[in-house]
């Protein structure tokens, strides 16, 4: 990293999150993303504490304004601006008696990535201080995580189970759209896709209109995925409900490996603050780090992605098989075979890593969304879980790498791992967050 560099960087990212700042939280991105999104603002706050700890504090607080009272985050709170009526609208959030009832909110979660955004603002804060922000964020981080065992894993397998593509942060990514085409397509959604008539979707899609269609989820999936949607709101967002019916139900890799280091995260904040953990969770959060074995594919030599249902792997490859690294819960020599993939060129080994489908799988397109683009947070997960398992050198290149791409490209939503050309939204979040982390940790 050249040291004049450095500055413009640093003063690029510092702009996007200050344009993007709405006081109390921040937009991922002001026309596409106006709301407040659960693990967008985990990774602002992750930059935000080297710029300004209260103030990644208050991102991170605000997140639990929206928290329901059985303890669920859910993805998105809305904003109230009147010209976003219809978003609220679509979700509904008032159907289920556990949402707070003064703000509109999804009614689904995202990746738990607070209990690590809680620790890294921590680690800014001196310790009767950390003590205190701790203490603050403890009782929501607990309930989370016990709503997240009590609802999503009814089974007790360890595994939580997400009931739509917009919970795994990974909106379309391969084994998403597989499950999706074999159990979540409404027979109207075929018909359309047939007569082609899967472009009215187009009046309704706010993504389109910013950024390319061909690096965006198709029409035919966008149609699906509001059906899905419009499904949870009918059952009112009622677990019980909605698993009885549905064959749509994925054990996904990515959140899954998020949360087994929230677990490990979560049981550090008790520890600092003097709590107990309550034993059943203790339990649960012991299950998960074994179940996440039984994603392992012998064969293929990766870890996968489940189908709740049927129990068998969604055998498409995705960025979420190097994410067992960040869970930090697999062997040394597993943790080996992750790192031979990351440097395969024919799997995650291209000129700008790390792409979000290997370079080998049928899905493999560059611009598109979660199909081949490079993000940001993903780097992030991958070079926070090569530290902890000892790849020192290798985290540090990555980190490079990520940094000269950022230099290069701007502070896009996600790039080509090919061209390191920038695409989806301009001035993303995260994006800026994290390029300000990893210049600051470096
Ligand atoms: C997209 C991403 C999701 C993110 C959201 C807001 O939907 O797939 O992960 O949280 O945008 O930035």
């Amino acid at each position: 990293m050249t040291e004049t560099n450095t500055p413009d960087l640093l003063e690029i990212a510092k702009k996007v999150l200050k344009k993007n700042d709405r006081g109390q939280w921040t937009v991922p991105a002001p026309e596409l993303y106006p709301h407040q999104w659960l693990w967008d603002s985990c990774f602002i706050a992750i930059g935000l504490r080297h710029l300004d700890i209260e103030r990644s504090q208050t991102e991170l607080t605000s997140l639990l304004r929206g928290q329901w009272s059985n303890g669920m985050l859910p993805n998105i709170i809305f904003s109230k601006d009147a010209q976003y009526h219809e978003d609220r609208e679509l979700w509904s959030s008032r159907v289920n008696p556990y949402s707070p009832a003064d703000i509109a909110t999804s009614g689904i979660t995202q990746p738990p990535m607070l209990a690590e955004a809680t620790v890294r603002v921590g680690e800014k804060l001196k310790m009767p201080d950390r003590r205190s922000w701790y203490q603050q964020m403890y009782p929501a981080l607990l309930e989370y995580h016990q709503w997240l065992y009590r609802e999503r894993d009814p089974h007790k397998e360890g595994l939580i189970i997400l009931v739509h593509p917009y919970e795994s942060g990974l909106d379309n990514s391969p084994p998403w759209i597989s499950e999706l085409r074999k159990h979540s397509m409404p027979k109207w959604v075929r018909l359309f896709e047939k007569l082609h008539l899967d472009f009215i979707v187009n009046f309704f899609r706010r993504d389109t209109r910013h950024v390319p269609a061909g690096q965006r989820i198709s029409n035919v999936e966008a149609l699906a995925y509001w059906a899905a949607l419009r499904r949870l709101r009918r059952k009112a967002y009622n677990w019980e409900a909605i698993l009885s019916r549905s064959l749509f139900a994925v054990e996904d890799l990515a959140f899954n490996a998020i949360l087994i280091r929230a677990n490990q995260l979560l049981t550090q904040i008790a520890k600092t603050i003097g709590e107990e953990l309550p034993a059943e969770l203790t339990k649960a959060m012991a299950r998960s780090e074994k179940a996440l074995e039984q994603l392992w594919d012998e064969d293929a030599g990766q870890y996968y992605t489940r189908s709740f249902i049927s129990h068998k792997l969604v055998q498409d490859s995705t960025v979420a098989s190097l994410l067992p690294l960040y869970a930090g819960c697999v062997s040394q020599e597993r943790a080996k075979m992750l790192l031979n993939a990351l440097y395969s060129p024919k799997k995650f080994g291209l000129r700008w890593p790390v792409p979000s489908v290997p370079k080998d799988s049928p899905y493999f397109n560059e611009l598109k969304y979660w199909q081949g683009p490079t993000w940001i947070n993903i780097n992030w997960l991958i070079i926070d879980g090569l530290e902890r398992y000892g790849f020192t050198a290798e985290a540090q290149m990555l980190r490079e790498r990520t940094l000269e791409l950022l230099r290069n490209s701007g502070m896009n939503e996600y790039f080509s791992p090919l061209s390191g050309s920038p695409a989806g939204t301009e001035n993303f979040s995260w994006t800026a967050a994290l390029a300000v982390d990893l210049l600051k940790t470096s």
